[in-house]
């Protein structure tokens, strides 16, 4: 089984600080950048977790990835002709997610699941960080561990959204690898505290 990962995600962060933000995190032990786009960047030294919430995706896709993201991630609804966008992430050199909200299905993974190398859940809707995690998410992420299990393939899947230290070990148990995190990093003032009792719960929950 892969380790835990840990994306501490930007947007729960101050802006005003944010480089100082960024070399916070590092030092405290994160393992991605999570990047969320609603509409711009700075390049820390991490891998860059991507997460585009535009559409369309496809003119901005080359820019983030000349910027330096590992990965790209887009929401299908988002993007004319799916197949398309993840060919063009992986053109790039850039490892491709396809994001689903709450009430997206999974069948979106039908034709995709051999081109992707991370699924993202979302467990709020997107839009803004610090909302509640929704429960009925979980039985979503059992089921998408299944299908990558099949699949044989090494695929992440990463849960966005509400994530805390008092649901984590829930959602790693339902299959998550890798965790995104903004208040919960965020909002508390020891970030190595909070990314390690992240870390800690999930791990905890795998065995
Ligand atoms: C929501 C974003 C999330 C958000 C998570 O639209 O995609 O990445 O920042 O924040 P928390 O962890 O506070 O829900
Ligand atoms: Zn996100």
């Amino acid at each position: 089984m892969s380790a835990i990962r840990i994306a501490p995600s930007l947007l729960s962060a101050d802006f005003a600080r944010l480089g100082d933000e960024v070399t916070s995190v590092i030092a405290a032990c994160a393992d991605l950048i999570h990047f969320d786009v609603m509409d711009n960047h700075y390049v820390p030294n991490l891998p860059i977790d991507v997460h585009l919430m535009v559409k369309p995706v496809d003119a901005l896709i080359p820019l983030f990835a000349q910027a330096g993201a590992a990965i790209i991630s887009f929401h299908p609804e988002a993007s004319e002709h799916v197949d398309r966008t993840l060919q063009l992430i992986r053109s790039l050199g850039v490892k491709a997610g396809l994001v689903l909200n709450p009430a997206t299905p999974l069948h979106w993974l039908d034709h995709t699941l051999e081109q992707l190398d991370l699924v993202l859940l979302m467990s709020v809707n997107p839009g803004f960080g610090g909302q509640a995690f929704i429960d009925h998410v979980l039985p979503k992420i059992e089921a998408v561990r299944r299908r990558i299990d099949a699949s044989g393939r090494d695929i992440w899947l990463e849960v966005d959204g509400g994530v805390n230290a008092g649901n984590v070990r829930r959602v790693a148990a339902a299959g998550a690898d890798t965790l995104v995190a903004g208040s919960a990093v965020f909002s508390g003032g020891d970030y190595r505290r909070s990314i390690a009792a992240l870390r800690d719960g999930a791990e905890v929950a795998r065995r």
